[in-house]
């Protein structure tokens, strides 16, 4: 469904990513792990046009995506949800929904989407007619990847979701993840999480300095280089 191949991509001057193959298939979540600055963000932010491409290609569901406008990327359906949280918090709940869908035309579907994401975050529907800031952190996150679903993607982006949050509240933002996935939607899910991140994908991906330097299923917890990253050799 999502095909990268030999991406390099950064910043301006800078080639943050340097040589990345990368495949989702439909339905999988792909975890994306590694340290501070690995160029972790900057990968979901070159699939959505977001950094500069210095050479490669992103293909999706078999179309050259590569530099495609985001509005376009948002119509053929990738979805991002950004590092943090980012939700309007003076906006209530159901209008930052609907901010998420502005690229949508058709208003019954916006709001059997909306309907929709409120089925799966009930929170979010008590709390439709509050502003954002009124949530808690769990809360906000939860409408951040709802803002992105009501926009129907077929590939979600997720940076960092857990960030920030208790330990029981990370599990059931976890928890949906894996639920969004059974529906069918493929999703790169980006973690300082490793261990949760690697339990709940179908694959995981190490990046270190912008290279790819392992990936594998569960196993890679038990891989040396992995125990001594990020859980102290453990
Ligand atoms: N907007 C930007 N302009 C220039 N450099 C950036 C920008 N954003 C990130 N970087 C640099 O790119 C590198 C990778 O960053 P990032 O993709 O955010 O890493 P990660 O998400 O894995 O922590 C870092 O060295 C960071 O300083
Ligand atoms: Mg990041």
């Amino acid at each position: 469904m999502l095909k990268i191949t030999k991406l390099e991509a950064g910043y301006e001057k800078r080639k943050i990513l340097k040589g990345i193959n990368l495949e989702v298939k439909p339905g999988e979540i792909v975890a994306i792990i590694g340290p501070n600055g690995a160029g972790k963000s900057t990968l979901l932010k070159s699939i959505f046009n977001l950094c500069k491409i210095f050479s490669g290609e992103i293909n999706f569901k078999n179309k050259d995506v590569t530099q495609l406008p985001t509005y376009e990327s948002i119509y053929e359906g990738i979805s991002y949800v950004p590092q943090g949280r980012q939700v309007f918090t003076n906006l209530s709940v159901h209008d930052n929904l609907e901010m998420g869908a502005y690229i949508m035309t058709n208003h019954q579907l916006l709001k059997t989407n909306i309907q929709d994401v409120f089925e799966k975050f009930p929170a979010l529907k008590l709390k439709q007619h509050d502003d954002a800031f009124t949530l808690s952190g769990g809360q906000q996150q939860q409408l951040a990847i709802a803002r992105a679903l009501v926009q129907n993607p077929e590939l979600l982006l997720l940076d960092e979701p857990s960030l920030g949050l208790s330990p029981k509240v990370m599990k059931d933002i976890f928890k949906k993840i894996v639920e969004i996935s059974k529906e069918g939607i493929s999703i790169i899910l980006v973690e300082q999480n490793a261990k949760q991140a690697v339990e709940i994908a179908d694959r995981t991906i190490v990046l270190e300095d912008g290279k790819v330097v392992l990936t594998g299923g569960k196993e890679i917890l038990k891989d040396k280089r992995i125990k001594n990253i990020y859980f102290g050799g453990r």
